[in-house]
């Protein structure tokens, strides 16, 4: 579904991503995972449009998208959850999943200058899928609770709550898990799951949690410094040398070469 071919990104003298490719097939939950300053968010936006790469091609179903902006890659079902914006914590749960960009075609919101019953049709559809959406994120308490309210986990919930709106192909999400406790992080690790069997949403979800992690995704990509290390189930990156050495730090490859 999504292709990343030899992607770069420079920050001034900073080599942010080193020329990555990868691929994320349809319909899996692909983990990325890597020491903190690997490069994994940086990826992300680019692959989201937040910002071009210094050098290579990303392309969404066979289709060059490098250089589209967020809307337009939105509007192709790829999604990156952000951070409920400031200005949105005094809407409701509710209003924040209403105001998310309608796929209604602009054909139909200018007929509606002229068919108000058309705007209170979708009006009624939006609102019947906002409370579809807090039932099934188990919510549905929460609906009419301003955002600035929700603890951090209600939170992730409601960034995740806001992709339902729109039918998604893929969505991108940046650890997700960061700061929710137990309780919540399995309300969203079994949404994700959820989506991912019931609706066919593909995920590639940042994590530094290894038990969520092992849990949802298959296969998890490795980066470090940049580059990508390694590639293949959870057992088989956990076991891997590579990665091993990426994440507790230089000198232990050399200490092992050394002769005894
Ligand atoms: N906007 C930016 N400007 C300058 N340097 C950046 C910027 N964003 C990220 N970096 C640098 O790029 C590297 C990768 O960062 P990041 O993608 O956030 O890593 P990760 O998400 O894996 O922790 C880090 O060295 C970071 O300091
Ligand atoms: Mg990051």
């Amino acid at each position: 579904m999504i292709k990343v071919e030899n992607v770069a990104k420079n920050f001034g003298g900073i080599r942010a991503v080193d020329g990555v490719s990868l691929s994320i097939e349809k319909g899996s939950i692909t983990g990325l995972i890597g020491p903190n300053g690997a490069g994994k968010t940086t990826l992300f936006n680019i692959i989201a449009g937040v910002f071009p790469p210094s050098s290579g091609n990303i392309y969404l179903d066979g289709e060059d998208v490098t250089n589209l902006q967020p809307h337009e890659l939105f509007h192709k079902g790829l999604l990156r959850t952000f951070q409920i914006a400031h200005e949105f914590s005094t809407l409701t749960v509710l209003e924040n999943l209403l105001v998310v960009p309608g796929e209604q075609p602009g054909e139909q919101l200018r007929h509606s200058w002229f068919n108000f019953s058309r705007v209170k049709e979708v009006e009624a559809k939006n609102r019947e899928r906002a409370l579809e959406v807090v039932e099934f994120l188990e919510i549905a308490h929460l609906k009419d609770e301003l955002a600035g309210n929700l603890s951090g986990g209600q939170k992730k919930l409601l960034e995740l709550g806001r992709t339902m709106m729109v039918d998604a192909k893929i969505v991108f999400l940046d650890e997700v898990g960061a700061g929710v406790n137990r309780t919540l992080l399995n309300t969203i690790a079994k949404s994700i799951q959820r989506l991912n069997e019931e609706r066919g949403y593909t995920f590639c979800l940042i994590e530094h949690d290894m038990d969520f992690i092992a849990r949802l995704c298959d296969p998890v990509i490795v980066m470090a410094e940049g580059k990508l290390l390694a590639q293949g189930t959870i057992d088989e990156v956990k076991n891997n040398e590579e990665v091993i050495e990426a994440y507790l730090g230089t000198g232990r490859k050399h200490e092992r070469k050394a002769p005894a």
